[in-house]
């Protein structure tokens, strides 16, 4: 058993490792009256089973069909019924087990439940340990619109147990990678060298714990400089505003992207041109060059004009700087992405 957390963000513990060294003595000194755990089909069937045993008895369970397309206020209603019929309390513990959906939704489900009951993180695919259950944001998509009802919440506690990665499928995984090796280019040289290292060893066989503890460093050490998004955080959008436009482009197409691999070209295209081949070398090992037809530009620029950080016609992408840790900001014109769209077309296979 072990009560010392790995991280600390504010008065959130982040735990790495075995849960069983750390959730039931954590739940043992919480006294709640009451623990739901939410999970979707696949969770349930992969990570709930690993568990089971660390709880409760009375324990109970939400469960609700994976995929962002059920990350809705539809799913929320479900998920709020459900807890009604559980007498849920306001001493309630909520579990989010599952990857990004499930720990963004939950999250805020629980947040705003008789104005917010306590909730922990027990994220599951690669992605949501290194980036989404880290940090407080919580929320749903709305109209279409990703992400744009939530709030800022923090977790009681974060518990992050690589063993999860284990049934997670290797395409989901390659998604999370993107993420950690955006960590890496923004503030950690230490894990960019260790990513380098691990040559052409694949994912799975990874040393996970590892190379996740050097990643989440990165995005706590952000997380806490900047809480709320109104400077040094916009660097976790690395990649993203380019990423974002092309994740839902392809997403019409016979062919969508996942969320790292959009991500992927986006850091590729977006980083300075100085610095531009050798980020490329990095993740093209991981992620080769997907083609982008001509006649998408027009569709991407437009989408990338209702960025928010966006006004009057101008793009704005947040990119490291030199040092680690350090935010530039650099404007796009709509006559620039197509150069950059070629550009990253031409690199050769890594
Ligand atoms: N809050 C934040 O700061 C933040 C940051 C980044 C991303 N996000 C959000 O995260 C979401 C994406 O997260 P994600 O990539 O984890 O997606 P996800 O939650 O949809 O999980 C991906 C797939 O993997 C399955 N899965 C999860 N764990 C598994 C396991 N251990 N074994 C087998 N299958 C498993 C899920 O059921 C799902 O089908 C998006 O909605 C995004 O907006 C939030």
């Amino acid at each position: 058993m072990r009560l010392e957390p790995d991280f600390l963000l504010f008065e959130t513990p982040v735990f790495m490792g075995s849960l069983r060294q750390t959730l039931p003595h954590w739940l043992e000194k919480k006294h709640y009256t009451q623990v739901i755990v939410l999970t979707d089909d696949n969770t349930q069937t992969h990570c709930w089973p690993q568990i089971q045993n660390l709880l409760p008895h009375s324990v109970k369970t939400i469960t609700i069909p994976a995929g962002e397309q059920h990350k809705n206020l539809k799913t929320c209603e479900w998920i709020w019924n459900q807890m009604l019929l559980q007498q849920c309390d306001r001493k309630s513990l909520l579990i989010n087990l599952g990857g990004g959906v499930i720990g963004d939704m939950g999250g805020f489900c629980a947040a705003t439940w008789k104005r917010g009951i306590d909730f922990i993180q027990i994220p599951t695919t690669l992605l949501s340990m290194t980036d989404a259950a880290i940090g407080g944001k919580t929320g749903i998509d709305f109209q279409g619109i990703k992400n744009i009802i939530g709030v800022f919440q923090n977790p009681a506690a974060i518990f992050i147990d690589p063993t999860f990665l284990n049934t997670l499928a290797e395409r989901e995984l390659r998604s999370g990678f993107a993420e950690v090796i955006k960590h890496a280019l923004i503030g950690s040289p230490v894990l960019l060298h260790k990513i380098h290292q691990s040559g052409n060893t694949p994912l799975p066989h990874l040393d996970w714990s590892e190379l996740l503890r050097e990643s989440i460093a990165v995005k706590i050490h952000v997380v806490a400089q900047d809480p709320t998004e109104q400077n040094l955080r916009m660097l976790l959008n690395f990649g993203h505003t380019i990423g974002h436009a092309l994740e839902s482009y392809f997403l019409d197409t016979d062919t969508p992207l996942t969320h790292g691999e959009a991500i992927a070209i986006g850091m590729i295209c977006e980083i300075p041109k100085d610095k531009r081949a050798e980020v490329a070398k990095t993740l093209l090992r991981y992620f080769p060059v997907v083609p982008i037809p001509e006649t998408a530009y027009p569709e991407l620029w437009n989408m990338m004009l209702q960025d928010k950080k966006n006004s009057s016609g101008t793009v704005r992408m947040a990119v490291p700087d030199e040092l680690p840790f350090t935010l530039n900001v650099l404007e796009l014109s709509e006559m620039q992405l197509p150069d950059l769209l070629s550009e990253y077309q031409n690199f050769s296979p890594a």
